[in-house]
């Protein structure tokens, strides 16, 4: 039999517990095979911190994790994500009440791809976890890129067994990256090599690209 296909949308709107509970409550095997998710939220916080009191663009912002550490960790004045799943909107939402940094958040409902902007920057932007659903990939990095006036940070699944067995899991689209992807997709978006930070993480690579 076939296996169903969903969208990263219905994907991830139905699955904001499991996710957030990589976080909030880590099993052993977590802590081993997903240990790349836990490698890119500490650099994500260390490029941040880098900034000091910087306005942050959590892009495909999930279950929140991430824009609380930023505030807490790194010392964000403030931090807009962005999601377009609902629940997990939802969830965020109730995440930085619970923590405490509520009015130092702020999260909207949005394809990262059509979202408009207008003139609104950010000094940092990240996409932990983001780039693996999304197929135009030059895009979301242009975006990033136009949307950051210091520095902005991504992770970057490889190909390999690990995401052999994401693709036979997952039932909606999956996209992996070489080395030399990555660095050709940050020189499209006007990134010179020199600038480009790129480092090994479980499961990927880690980039900070930095205006
Ligand atoms: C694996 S989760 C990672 C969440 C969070 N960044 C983290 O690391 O904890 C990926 C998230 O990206 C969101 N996402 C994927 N593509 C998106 C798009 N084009 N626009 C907005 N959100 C998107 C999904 O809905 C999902 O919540």
């Amino acid at each position: 039999m076939s296996k169903p296909t969903e969208t990263v949308q219905s994907y991830w709107d139905a699955r904001s517990d499991l996710f957030g509970n990589y976080y909030k409550k880590p099993s052993s095997f977590d802590r081993v095979f997903r240990k790349g998710v836990y490698e890119r939220q500490a650099i994500a916080v260390k490029a941040c911190k880098e900034i000091g009191h910087a306005t942050v663009l959590d892009v495909g912002s999930g279950p929140g994790v991430n824009s609380v550490s930023l505030i807490k960790n790194a010392g964000a004045s403030h931090v807009f994500g962005i999601d377009f799943a609902q629940q997990m909107i939802d969830y965020a939402k109730q995440t930085v009440k619970e923590e405490g940094v509520a009015e130092k958040c702020e999260f909207v409902l949005g394809d990262i791809l059509t979202y408009d902007f207008g003139n609104r920057r950010f000094d940092y932007s990240c996409a932990l976890g983001v780039f693996d659903y999304v197929e135009n990939a030059a895009k979301l990095l242009q975006i990033m890129a136009n949307r950051s006036t210091h520095s902005f940070m991504a992770s970057w699944p490889e190909n390999g067994l690990r995401m052999a067995l994401r693709r036979y899991r997952y039932t909606c689209p999956l996209f992996h990256y070489s080395e030399s992807d990555i660095r050709a997709l940050h020189e499209l978006a006007g990134i010179a090599p020199d600038k480009l930070e790129l480092i090994r993480i479980g499961g990927g690579w880690a980039s900070v690209a930095h205006k």
